[in-house]
């Protein structure tokens, strides 16, 4: 089996991770915060080491403990979103905004929690122009903007170092959806003027699923509210309402403490591979040869930047094999080639609106570092022999669509 569906789950997980979470559940699996006993402090160390190793991993401009760990980016988002934004305030998104960001916003705005979502056009390649945010920034008085570091549509990554600085001019906060771009992309939140980070610990990051964290930074930290989850903390009892204190401020209820452990085994392995960095460059180079030849071949359509603009790309493509549905190109992928792919919306119907491909879709290819060149030449192949069939008049009909 060929698995290149990173972008939704990263598989297999290192053996590393695993063997962590087995050793968390059998020695430590304790409730931190829930207890003073010698078990309790043991479980409450790991997380705080992990907390740290997150906090380090993206360069956290304030203390380890406004590194929230959080069930998903999804998680993360929400509380972001709705702990800084009030009725009355303008919102800035872009258009290639996953649905974790434009469906709490739209229905916020429905409800009159937000007044304004204004959504930025990216350029042809599907690219935010800082100056589009400058723009819009000049126009209204705005309280946040909250863009995707790489679409996971179009695999572009965005300014986010230029939009940052933006906002800091202007007094905006900044919240970055990071959840094709950690740890596979090198991000620096003091460098990078970003003020909320949401982020998965399933996909890049190597860990589990029901894990993320959201890094709040000192100018979020000021103003944002417990809005998604208030309750149980362990310790600060006697707080009628959720306590003032770092992290407990935004993580109520026992966490998927083995997951997280997991998590943290998941950082050393990036660390032991050269860090993101060395793992976007793998990552590209993996996807090279499938950019070249959808570039080049008519029988394909790509979307997103070609070739020669790989430096604007993590290793994720979507493209169609013109005659057939996205779905039966996974489909035939996946039963005949056994390689694992995702067609459809992807949860992101703004980015297909603005490539051409609402409402069926694209194929998405996406890479992780344990992926092989050799695999890359076999999906390569597979797709060359598909598209060979798509022009025959009978292959609509043999293909069911996966959806
Ligand atoms: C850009 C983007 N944002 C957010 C999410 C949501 O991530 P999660 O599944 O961890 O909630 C995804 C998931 O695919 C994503 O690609």
């Amino acid at each position: 089996m060929i698995y290149v569906d990173h972008a939704a789950t990263s598989f297999p997980k290192p053996a590393p991770v695993a063997a962590e979470m087995d050793r968390f559940m059998r020695d430590d699996a304790a409730n931190p915060g829930r207890g003073g006993y010698k078990l309790v402090r043991r479980a409450e160390a790991r997380m705080a080491e992990v907390r740290s190793q997150l906090a380090r991993f993206v360069n956290a401009d304030g203390p380890d403990e406004q590194m929230i760990f959080t069930y998903s980016a999804t998680d993360g988002l929400n509380i972001g979103i709705r702990g800084v934004v009030q009725p009355g305030d303008r919102v800035v998104i872009d258009q290639v905004a996953h649905n974790s960001i434009s469906r709490p916003l739209t229905a916020m705005a429905g409800r009159g929690e937000v007044d304004l979502v204004r959504i930025v056009p990216p350029d042809a390649a599907g690219i935010v122009d800082p100056r589009q945010i400058a723009d819009a920034l000049d126009a209204a008085p705005t309280r946040l903007v909250a863009i995707v570091q790489a679409s996971n549509v179009l695999g572009i990554l965005n300014p986010i170092r230029e939009i940052g600085a933006i906002c800091r001019d202007r007094g905006v906060l900044f919240l970055v959806d990071a959840a094709q771009s950690i740890g596979a992309v090198p991000i620096d939140v003091a460098a990078d003027g970003i003020d909320l980070l949401a982020f998965p610990g399933h996909k890049g990051l190597q860990g589990p699923p029901g894990t993320g964290g959201l890094w709040v930074g000192p100018r979020a930290a000021e103003v944002i509210q417990p809005l998604v989850r208030e309750g149980g903390t362990g310790g600060d009892s006697a707080y009628p309402t959720q306590p003032p204190i770092w992290p407990h401020w935004l993580e109520a209820g026992t966490h998927n403490t083995a997951g997280i452990s997991g998590l943290g085994a998941g950082l050393d392995w990036i660390d032991a591979r050269g860090g993101p960095a060395a793992i976007l460059e793998h990552e590209r180079e993996l996807v090279r040869p499938l950019i070249e030849m959808l570039a080049d071949d008519d029988r394909f359509t790509l979307y997103g930047p070609g070739p020669d603009r790989l430096a604007d790309r993590i290793g994720l493509v979507s493209f169609n094999v013109n005659g057939l549905r996205p779905a039966e190109t996974a489909d035939l992928l996946d039963r005949e080639f056994d390689i694992c792919v995702r067609a459809g919306l992807h949860c992101a119907p703004g980015a297909h609106r603005h490539m051409g491909s609402f409402p069926d879709g694209a194929v998405r290819v996406s890479v992780g570092p344990m992926n092989t060149a050799d695999e890359m030449a076999a999906l390569v192949g597979a797709l060359g022999l598909i598209a060979a069939r798509a022009t025959q008049p009978s292959m609509s009909s043999q293909a069911s669509p996966t959806g």
